[in-house]
C-alpha cells in the first residue's frame, strides 16, 4: 500500500477502505509517514469529507493507536461526560459528584486548558494539595471505593490523535467534521466508559459557532459511539456567553461549590442538572426528567457536595477549601471594569472573554505555560442585562496590576451594547439521542 495512492484516492473523491485507513493511522503512530503526506491527506479529507463507515474506521483506528483503559476492573456502570470546550465551563465539577452520589461510577480523565478554553484538571489543581495524577491502582481503588475520581490524562491514549491534531492545527484542517469527531471520540472510546454524554457547545466561545454545525458534529459523534456499543446522548448547549459568572480556575471551583450548595447561577445550575439527569438516565436510573429531579435532590440534601468532599480528601486536597471557599488564596490585585455607556449587553465575543482571562494569567498559550490559579474574571453583568454608564460589569483578578489594561481592552471590545434588549437564546438548543 502506498500513501501516495491513498491521498490521490481521497483527493479525487473516493471512499477509503478500512485497510487504507488502518495503514494511515499505523503510519502516523509509528512515525513512518512523513508530515507532508499526513497533512495532504487531512486536506483531502477536509475538502472531500468522509462517509459514516470511513469516519468510524478512522475513529476506531485512532482509539486503538495507544493504551486503553480496562473498564472491566471497575465494579458497576461507568458514565462519562465530555464537553467540546468553552469559557467558564465548570460543569464537570458539579455534575460528576451529583452522578457519583447515586452510586453510578465516574472515572474521569480530563484535560488541561489551552487557548481561550479552560480545563477541569487546572481547576482541580487550584485546590491546595489535590493530586491529578494517580497510579492505575489508586485510580481504580478510588473509583471502586467512593465512585468518583478525576485525573489528568497520564496514559498514552490515542497517540495518533496527538500527532494528527498538531499537524491539523498548523495546516488549517482543524475544522473538518470527520477529523474533529474521530479526534474527540477516538480519545473518549479509549477510556471505555459504558455511557457517554457529550456537551457540544455552540456559539462565540466555542469552536462550533452555529447550532447547525454543532448538531452535525453531535449526530456524527453519537453515531460513532453507538457503533462502538456505547450508550450515547449529545446535548447542544449555549456558549454565546460564559457559563455562570466565574472565569478562571479557583474562581470557578468556588462557583461550582456554591452550585452544589444550591446557590449557583441559574444558567450553570440548569445546564448541570440537565447533564447530570442525562448521565443518570443513560445509566438506567429513570427517565431524563426523573433523573433531573434526582439530581436536584442530591444538591438540596447535600449528598453531591459530600461526594465532592470525599473525592477531594481521597486525592489529597484541602477539604477546608470546599467547606469554606472564601479561604481560597486570593489574587494579589483586583480591578473593577465599568461600562463605557448605557445599554443592554446585546452580545459578547465569549472567546475574547476567555482570552482576556488568559491575559490575566488564568490560562496558557502553549502547553508549557504556568498558570495563576487565583487569576480570572467575575462577571457582574451578562448578555441581556441592562447597564448604566459607569456601572460595574466585571471584576478582574491578577498577580500584577500591569496585566489589567490589555485584558480590559480585549474585554470591553468583546462586549457589545445596544439600546434594544436582545432576544434571549436558549441554554439548551437540542438533545441528540
Ligand atoms: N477537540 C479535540 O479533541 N479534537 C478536535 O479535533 C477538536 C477539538
Amino acid at each position: 500500500m502506498r500513501m501516495y495512492d491513498i491521498i490521490k484516492k481521497k483527493r479525487d473523491g473516493g471512499e477509503l477502505s478500512t485497510e487504507e485507513i488502518g495503514f494511515f493511522i499505523r503510519g502516523v503512530t509509528e512515525g513512518t509517514i512523513p508530515d507532508y503526506q499526513i497533512s495532504a491527506l487531512c486536506m483531502a479529507i477536509w475538502f472531500r469529507g468522509m462517509n459514516m463507515r470511513e469516519t468510524c474506521d478512522l475513529t476506531f483506528a485512532v482509539r486503538d493507536s495507544g493504551e486503553k483503559f480496562t473498564a472491566s476492573e471497575v465494579q458497576g456502570i461507568r458514565v462519562d461526560k465530555h464537553s467540546t470546550g468553552g469559557v467558564g465551563d465548570k460543569t464537570s465539577l458539579v455534575v460528576a459528584p451529583i452522578v457519583a452520589s447515586f452510586g453510578v461510577k465516574v472515572a474521569k480523565m480530563s484535560g488541561r486548558g489551552l487557548g481561550h478554553t479552560g480545563g477541569t484538571v487546572d481547576k482541580l489543581e487550584a485546590i491546595t494539595g489535590f493530586r491529578t495524577t494517580l497510579s492505575d491502582e489508586e485510580f481504580l481503588r478510588q473509583v471502586n471505593e467512593i465512585g468518583l475520581a478525576i485525573v489528568g490524562q497520564s496514559r498514552q491514549f490515542a497517540p495518533a490523535d496527538k500527532k494528527l491534531y498538531a499537524l491539523r492545527d498548523v495546516t488549517a484542517t482543524v475544522d473538518s467534521m470527520p477529523l474533529i469527531a474521530s479526534s474527540i471520540m477516538g480519545k473518549k472510546l479509549a477510556a471505555d466508559d459504558d455511557c457517554i454524554v457529550l456537551d457540544v457547545k455552540t456559539g462565540s466561545g466555542s469552536f462550533m459557532k452555529t447550532a447547525e454545525e454543532s448538531r452535525t458534529l453531535a449526530r456524527l459523534m453519537v453515531e460513532i459511539g453507538k457503533n462502538a456499543g456505547k450508550k450515547m446522548v449529545a446535548c447542544i448547549t449555549n456558549m454565546d456567553m460564559p457559563l455562570g459568572n466565574a472565569i478562571g480556575n479557583a474562581l470557578e471551583v468556588q462557583e461550582a461549590v456554591e452550585t452544589l450548595r444550591g446557590r449557583g447561577p441559574a444558567d450553570l445550575t440548569a445546564v448541570c442538572l440537565m447533564l447530570a439527569g442525562r448521565m443518570l438516565s443513560l445509566a438506567g436510573m429513570g427517565t431524563p426528567a426523573e433523573c433531573e429531579a434526582l439530581s436536584r435532590r442530591a444538591i438540596e440534601d447535600g449528598s453531591a457536595l459530600g461526594k465532592l468532599k470525599e473525592m477531594v480528601a481521597a486525592q489529597g486536597g484541602d477539604v477546608g477549601l470546599i467547606e469554606d471557599p472564601s479561604r481560597f488564596p486570593r489574587a494579589k490585585c483586583s480591578y473593577e471594569v465599568f461600562s463605557p455607556a448605557a445599554g443592554y449587553i446585546a452580545h459578547t465575543d465569549t472567546e475574547a472573554y476567555g482570552l482576556a482571562s488568559l491575559a490575566l494569567g488564568a490560562g496558557r498559550n502553549t502547553a508549557e505555560d504556568v498558570i495563576d490559579h487565583s487569576a480570572g474574571i467575575i462577571l457582574a453583568k451578562k448578555t441581556g442585562d441592562f447597564v448604566q454608564k459607569g456601572e460595574k460589569i466585571a471584576t478582574f483578578y491578577a498577580a500584577s496590576r500591569d496585566l489589567f489594561a490589555a485584558a480590559e481592552e480585549r474585554f470591553l471590545s468583546a462586549t457589545q451594547l445596544s439600546r434594544e434588549k436582545p432576544e434571549e437564546k436558549p441554554l439548551v438548543y437540542d438533545i441528540i439521542e
